[in-house]
């Protein structure tokens, strides 16, 4: 059965988009084409991931809680203390502690913002993984564009069905990703990202940051940080040399991830949602 019959099932056959906002999803496109690609919200809703339902969940909730204050510092009085305030660095100290599944519900949050609108860049060109989890076929991304084999960044930005959610993805693989993101091409694009909309939030999903230095250079690019945490796992020494490895002038927070009292074990669901602190 697929996931839209299953949808339809348990609504007792009520169209599946019945309960979203009308003007917020456009149903019915292709998965993806030139410059579109369709994020199946059904999916991201069984994976309980934030997702623009009317109905109170709460991811959404817990959400909600730690995108205000990046927010504020990317749009609020202080704002100008920081250097590309709105570009949000997503990172953690080593791979699978859920940098993506971050990165994913941080920008849905945001996107579902009245005024705000969120590119969400795979910047983790060591292990690109927002296609995967989103299920879409890998395409041309950011490391075309740096290579000069794509000229117009807008050939590799894609709308999606969330109206303010757009997404660039990572591109061809690489052997150079050091260079190609330490170039000039990168400063100025990050720049022009950064400011050609007043209302936009950049979010990066990076590589880890022990063992890669392409995360580094994608750090001094900017404004704000969060380190991803998993309890009970993360050790609190390789959170102190991962910080290390950022401009202290960054604005850094953390995400408890996976955290044993997020456990929804009634749904046989095995991880937990992060308490935010920092910041
Ligand atoms: N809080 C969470 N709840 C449920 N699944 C999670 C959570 N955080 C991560 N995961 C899952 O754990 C796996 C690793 O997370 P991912 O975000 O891909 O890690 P990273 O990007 O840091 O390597 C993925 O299958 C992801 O869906
Ligand atoms: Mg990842």
């Amino acid at each position: 059965m697929s996931t839209i019959e299953r949808a339809l099932k348990k609504q007792g056959g009520k169209p599946v988009d019945s309960k979203l906002p009308a003007d917020n999803i456009k149903q019915n496109k292709p998965k993806q084409n030139n410059n579109y690609i369709h994020i199946d919200i059904d999916m991201l809703a069984e994976n309980n991931m934030v997702t623009n339902r009317t109905e109170r969940s709460r991811i959404n909730e817990e959400y909600r809680f730690i995108k205000r204050k990046l927010i504020i510092n990317a749009f609020g009085k202080t704002s100008h203390l920081l250097k590309n305030p709105n570009i949000i660095l997503i990172t953690s100290t080593v791979p699978n502690e859920g940098k993506t599944f971050t990165s994913i519900n941080l920008a849905m949050s945001i996107a579902l913002e009245q005024d705000k609108t969120v590119l969400l860049i795979d910047a983790d060109v060591v292990n690109p993984s927002i296609g995967h989890e989103l299920n879409y076929q890998s395409t041309s991304g950011l490391l075309d564009y740096l290579l000069g084999t794509v000229d117009d960044i807008g050939e590799v930005i894609y709308s999606t069905n969330i109206d303010k959610l757009k997404l660039l993805p990572a591109g061809s693989r690489h052997h150079l990703t050091h260079e190609l993101l330490t170039s000039d091409r990168m400063e100025k694009l990050t720049t022009e990202l950064a400011s050609r909309y007043p209302d936009r939030v950049i979010i990066l999903d990076s590589p880890p940051l022990l063992g890669v230095s392409e995360t580094q250079v994608l750090a001094s690019l900017s404004g704000q940080g969060i380190i991803v945490v998993e309890e009970s796992k993360t050790k609190t020494a390789s959170i102190s040399e991962a910080i290390k490895l950022l401009d202290p002038e960054m604005a850094i927070g953390f995400i408890l991830n996976k955290s044993n009292e997020g456990k929804r074990r009634e749904k046989g669901y095995n991880y937990g949602y992060g308490n935010y602190y920092g910041l």
